[in-house]
């Protein structure tokens, strides 16, 4: 039976290791994590992430040929390929900052790795990485001198949170980056391609070299933020001059050469993926004085910002140019619906923008009100956490949709209405709800990259 490791037991490879689990009941699979609440938790009937599908596809497997341990040196022991989903986030503090990714937790486990080895393994990278880091984590395992062999291979994860499930059982591709000039290295990617072929056809695996996989995957997600912040410039123009931004997008996405996938003017983009990786590009670009090449990479986060700010300036223009003291109430806090990660939400520059023009807060949502208590942690006083979308929306002056949780569309939104301060204001930063049906009810509403429906 081959074994394999996972260090990382968070959005990517607690899910990733659940599929290869299911579709691979020949292999023993341990997720290893130094955090004994999140294990835990994956031991639990509440696992530490919400996404749908997730707790039938771990229960399935969990004590079977799936574990999930906080003993990561042992895993690392008995492993033949070792996974590493760590958390790469955007630097905090010194050279980079803001931009470049904080690889401390990654060097970690490479020495992790070197100091509980002793036969050669695969090192499969699982996280993203800004390029060529690859190399280093190979010169941190492949000391000289030692018996012991490490292949890194690069394999990005390409799912997205609310859908991973479906993700990783039908994947557009699967990349594997690796070492294609030695007879070892192209082993280890045949290894890796093994585990795969047990349920994604031979064609949609594809393999490069290393650095075309780390990249493609920063690349990927620069190309869809791109999608999201061109369409939210349009939401821009199409505000000013009364187009409607859902018809142009439309009317574009017919075109097949465009297509009609991501083209959803949205309060802005988030989620762990999009900024951290454009910001990886944009520094690894720099790195190599290409200014203009950064520029141009920089300004799809830049839209993203504005589009965020835009909103709330236009929540206050319209409540007449002052909110201090008006009760707000936020639906959805999530960066996207089903899932209750809040990493990068639009919610959080929302909220904070919204406390700064001194608003009584208060916010709700199906899945994320424990992440969103601490990304609201300083403005404790001042923000009111409600699960009862009904109970937030009592004596609100304004509804402001961040989230586009289907069962939002489902709520009785005259009963809502009724139990709000008038005139009743509606944001919806989304495009999801029956615009008419709720001019028609009573409020005033503002979507995005549209005219408004007021009662004036
Ligand atoms: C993304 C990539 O899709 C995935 O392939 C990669 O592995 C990780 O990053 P994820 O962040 O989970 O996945 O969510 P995604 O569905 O891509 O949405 C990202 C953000 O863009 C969300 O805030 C979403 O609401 C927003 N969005 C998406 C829009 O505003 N408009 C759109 O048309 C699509
Ligand atoms: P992602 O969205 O990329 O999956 P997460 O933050 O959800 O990222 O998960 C990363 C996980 O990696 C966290 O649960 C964290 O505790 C774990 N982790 C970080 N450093 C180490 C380490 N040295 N050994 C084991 N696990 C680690």
């Amino acid at each position: 039976m081959k074994t394999i490791l996972c260090i990382g037991a968070g959005y990517v490879g607690g899910p990733t290791m659940a599929m290869i689990a299911k579709k691979c009941p020949g292999y023993k699979i341990t997720v290893a994590d130094i955090n004994p609440a999140r294990i835990a938790a994956w031991q639990s009937e509440e696992l530490p992430i919400y996404e749908p599908g997730l707790l039938e596809l771990v229960k399935e497997c969990r004590g079977k040929n799936l574990f999930f341990s906080t003993d990561v040196a042992a895993g690392i022991r008995e492993a033949d390929i070792i996974f590493v989903s760590v958390n790469t986030p955007t630097k905090t503090f010194g050279e980079g900052a803001g931009m470049a990714a904080d690889l401390q937790y990654w060097e970690k486990v490479a020495r992790e790795i070197l100091a509980n080895s002793d036969r050669d393994k695969i090192v499969v990278e699982k996280s993203t990485l800004p390029v060529r880091t690859a190399e280093a984590i190979a010169r941190i395992l492949n000391v000289p001198g030692s018996k012991v062999r490490f292949e890194i291979l690069s394999n990005p994860e390409f799912l997205a949170e609310g859908t991973a499930i479906e993700d990783l059982e039908k994947p557009d591709r699967v990349l594997i980056g690796g070492n294609q000039t030695t007879e070892a290295g192209r082993r280890a990617v045949e290894e890796l391609v093994a585990v795969y072929a047990h349920w994604v056809p031979r064609e949609r695996i594809l393999t490069t070299n290393v650095w075309s996989s780390e990249l493609s995957k920063l690349v990927a997600n620069a190309f869809l933020a791109q999608r999201i912040s061109s369409v939210n410039s349009i939401s821009a123009l199409a505000e000013a001059t009364e187009a409607d931004v859902e018809e142009v997008a439309r009317a574009i996405g017919m075109d097949s050469r465009i297509g009609p996938k991501f083209l959803r003017a949205s309060v802005g983009f988030g989620g762990s993926c999009f900024q951290k990786d454009i910001l990886n590009l944009v520094y690894i670009c720099r790195h190599y004085g290409l200014h203009e090449v950064a520029d141009y990479w920089h300004s799809v986060v830049k839209i993203n910002d504005y589009q965020k700010s835009r909103f709330v300036g236009r929540i206050l223009a319209s409540m007449f140019n002052t909110i201090v003291g008006k009760r707000i109430a936020v639906f959805g806090f999530a960066f996207k619906a089903n899932t209750g990660d809040t990493r990068e939400t639009p919610a959080i520059a929302v909220c904070r923008k919204l406390l700064e023009e001194r608003a009584a807060l208060v916010v709700t949502d199906p899945a994320a009100l424990p992440n969103a208590k601490k990304d609201l942690a300083d403005f404790a006083d001042r923000v009111a956490f409600e699960p009862d979308p009904y109970k937030a929306a009592a004596g609100a002056h304004a509804l402001v949709f961040v989230t586009e949780w289907p069962q939002y569309q489902k709520l009785d939104f005259q009963r809502l209405y009724d139990s709000m301060a008038k005139p009743a204001f509606l944001f919806d930063g989304r495009n999801f709800l029956d615009h008419e049906k709720l001019f028609e009810i009573g409020f005033d509403v503002h979507p995005i990259g549209k005219p408004s429906l007021e009662h004036k």
